[in-house]
C-alpha cells in the first residue's frame, strides 16, 4: 500500500472513531459500581455507600440532560451521600446558574447529603463561590479548603489546584483525628502531594481519558490528570478513586470511556 493510502486511511479512521464517539459513545452514561477495600476503613461504616457524579461540564442543553440523568441513576442507588468533585460549570456565561440548578434540581430530596468542591472549569471567566446561591438552595455543600464532619467522617474538600486555589494541609488540620478523612479534591496526580493519613481521595477532572485506545491510553490528557486516568489505586499515598465523570471537555466526544455514575461501597480491607 502506498504511504499517502495509509495515512489517508489512519485519517478517515480517526475521523469516524471521533463522529461515534460524538454522536454515539459521548451520551452513553452508565452506572459503575466499585466496592472500595480500605486499610482502617472503620468496622462501624462497612458498606458506606457514596455516588460520584463529576464533571457535568455543564453548558448546554444536552449537558444539562446528562447530568439530570446522573442525578437519576446516582438516586436510584440511594446513596448515603452525594459527591460532586468539580467541574460543574463548562465555564461562565449568562443563565448559567439557571442551567445548573435545572440540571441538579432532583438532588434536593439528599439536601444536607451532598458535597461538592470547585474543579478549575469553575473559574473559567469568574468565581467557583458563584454556584453557591443554587447549591445553598439544593442542599449541595462547597468544601473550599474546609472539612464537613457527617456520619462520624471528616469529608475533607480541598480546592482547585490548577486553578491556583489548594490548601490540602489547611484543609486536613481541620479534621478530627479520631476520625478517618475522604479527600474530595478534582485533580487526581495531586495525591503524589497529599499528606498520607487520609483513608481515600476521590476525583474527575481526567474523564478518564476521555478519547481512548481499547487497553485504555489516552493521547490527550490533562494537566493533573494525567497519571491517574480512571478508576481505583491501592498503591498511590492515599487510596484513590478517579470517576471518569459525565461531561466531555473539547471535542464533545468519547471512545473506549463512556462516561459513568460512581456507587462506591467502602469497606475495611
Ligand atoms: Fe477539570
Amino acid at each position: 500500500m502506498r504511504f499517502d493510502r495509509l495515512i489517508a486511511g489512519a485519517a478517515a479512521l480517526g475521523a469516524g472513531a471521533l463522529l461515534y464517539g460524538a454522536l454515539v459513545e459521548a451520551y452513553r452514561l452508565r452506572t459503575e459500581r466499585r466496592t472500595l477495600r480500605l486499610p482502617r476503613w472503620p468496622a462501624r461504616l462497612d458498606g458506606y455507600r457514596v455516588a460520584v457524579i463529576a464533571d457535568a461540564h455543564i453548558r448546554d442543553r444536552a449537558s444539562i440532560e446528562m447530568t439530570q440523568e446522573a442525578v437519576a441513576l446516582a438516586l436510584a442507588e440511594d446513596p448515603d451521600l452525594v459527591l460532586i468533585p468539580g467541574d460543574t460549570i463548562a465555564y461562565w456565561k449568562r443563565g448559567l446558574l439557571d442551567m445548573v440548578e435545572e440540571a441538579y434540581a432532583g438532588l434536593a430530596s439528599m439536601s444536607g447529603r451532598i458535597l461538592a468542591v470547585p474543579g478549575n472549569h469553575d473559574y473559567f471567566g469568574g468565581d467557583a463561590a458563584w454556584l453557591e446561591p443554587v447549591f445553598n438552595r439544593l442542599g449541595i455543600r462547597l468544601l473550599q479548603n474546609s472539612c464537613h464532619r457527617q456520619d462520624g467522617v471528616n469529608w475533607v474538600g480541598v480546592d482547585s489546584e490548577v486553578a491556583g486555589r489548594a490548601d490540602p494541609y489547611g484543609a486536613i488540620m481541620q479534621s478530627d483525628p479520631a476520625d478517618p478523612i475522604v479527600v474530595l479534591w478534582h485533580e487526581p496526580d495531586m495525591v503524589d502531594r497529599l499528606p498520607r493519613g487520609p483513608e481515600l481521595m476521590v476525583s474527575g477532572h481526567s474523564h478518564g481519558g476521555q478519547f481512548t485506545t481499547p487497553w485504555g491510553w489516552a493521547p490527550a490528557t490533562s494537566h493533573l490528570g494525567s497519571r491517574y486516568l480512571r478508576g481505583f489505586y491501592r498503591r498511590t499515598p492515599v487510596p484513590l478513586y478517579v470517576s471518569k465523570g459525565v461531561g466531555t471537555t473539547g471535542p464533545p466526544a468519547r471512545l473506549f470511556c463512556p462516561a459513568e455514575v460512581s456507587i462506591l461501597t467502602l469497606r475495611p480491607a
